[in-house]
């Protein structure tokens, strides 16, 4: 097993290992004194993993109780926020307790911004079960629901206090939400770290809980730099500005890993473009998130991409702050006026649908 050290305001470990599952409990009890435990997961995720989580909690002297909401994006909203909040008020748990947040980063955000404004914030407990919450959403203490308007608009920072990642939950995971997950291992690499990129282009998966590790390891630096991310923190949002832009084009049929690697693509394009970023790098990108099953276009116009990205929160007054790759390892954050998003998005999805075709 794994141990990394978050340096946030409040420090906490990530324990990243196999069957950790069956002792989190354990686990959890090392750093929090038995209580009252919330469990808050989806359907899918109850089904295969709540029953273990629970054994293992009550063992360590915990007393569970249990909120199950549909799963799927649509889910991360305002009435399941509010209903699980009710939830707590009505079984009367107090600031000695504690919330689980077992699944996906959907559970991970919705169940995060319970835990952030409860009783004006009580503690969590981090159990991602897909390979995209255990490398980035479970870690780092973001925590929000989408609004009509568009995605995690409503939200706080609020940091867990154990994340237990149990790399073996992968193995139920269907292909294309695991492939989610590469897209946000991808986006590691293409920020910071040039070997992590690399062995996405091979048979990583055998090396599953060390490419976590090395995630979380990235994370964790980024986060103990700027938890509130008013700078180097933003780099951890390459891709999003028009990923979220298609997944709320989309209905979220597109999901949040997907539309991130059409994303990156986008804004490697558009970054070699403006000759911000080396020669190759946007088809190096291309190629690895291709040669992972993941997609690098898609049918939205740049006018209706553009238009949606203007409601994110990367958003400031006239401007917005793009992350833009200037080679595999580095990238940087460039402040555009608003008015220039179009041609920005117009360069970065003619360069994409070129190159595929
Ligand atoms: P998700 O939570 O919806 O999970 C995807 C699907 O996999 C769901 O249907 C779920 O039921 C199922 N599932 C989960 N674990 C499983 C398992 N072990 N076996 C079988 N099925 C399983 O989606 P996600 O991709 O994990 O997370 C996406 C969300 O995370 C988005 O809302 C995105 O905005 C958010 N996010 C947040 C941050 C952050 O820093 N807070 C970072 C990245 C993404
Ligand atoms: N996933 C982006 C962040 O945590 O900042």
């Amino acid at each position: 097993m794994e141990k990394i050290r978050v340096k946030a305001s409040s420090e906490y470990d990530v324990l990243v290992g196999r069957g950790l599952i069956d002792i989190c409990g354990e686990l959890v009890g090392k750093v929090i004194k038995p209580c009252r435990a919330a469990l808050i997961t989806d359907d899918t995720v109850d089904g295969l993993y709540a029953a273990r989580v629970e054994k293992s909690f009550e063992k360590s002297g915990f007393k569970c109780i249990k909120f199950v909401f549909p799963h799927g994006e649509s889910s991360k909203s305002f009435a399941n926020y509010e209903e699980i909040l009710e939830f707590l008020a009505e079984n009367k748990f107090t600031r000695s307790d504690i919330i689980v947040a077992l699944g996906g980063g959907v559970t991970g955000d919705l169940a995060g911004f319970c835990a952030a404004s409860f009783l004006r914030g009580v503690r969590f407990v981090q159990i991602p079960t897909t390979f995209l919450a255990a490398v980035d959403s479970s870690v780092g203490g973001k925590t929000a629901v989408n609004l009509k308007a568009g995605k995690n608009l409503a939200g706080a920072f609020h940091q867990p206090a154990l994340v237990v990642c149990d790399t073996d939950t992968f193995n139920t995971l269907p292909e294309e939400v695991f492939a989610d997950g590469v897209a946000e291992t991808v986006k590691y690499g293409v920020i910071t770290d040039k070997k992590l990129f690399e062995t996405m282009q091979g048979n990583f998966k055998a090396d599953i809980e060390k490419i976590v590790a090395a995630c979380v390891k990235i994370k964790a630096q980024i986060v103990a730099n700027d938890e509130f991310d008013t700078g180097e923190r933003m780099l951890l949002n390459l891709g999003h500005t028009i990923g979220h832009a298609i997944e709320k084009c989309s209905d979220f049929k597109i999901t949040h890993g997907h539309a991130v690697a059409i994303g990156m693509a986008v804004a490697a394009f558009a970054a070699e473009k403006e000759g911000i970023a080396e020669r190759g790098t946007a088809a190096e990108i291309t190629d690895t998130l291709i040669k992972c099953g993941l997609p690098t276009t898609c049918g939205y116009k740049s006018a209706e991409l553009a238009e949606s990205a203007l409601s994110d929160k990367k958003r400031s007054g006239g401007e917005i702050t793009l992350v833009l790759p200037e080679r595999i390892g580095k990238c940087c954050l460039k402040k555009i006026k608003t008015d220039s998003l179009l041609s920005f998005v117009s360069e970065g999805i003619e360069g994409a649908n070129k190159y595929n075709t």
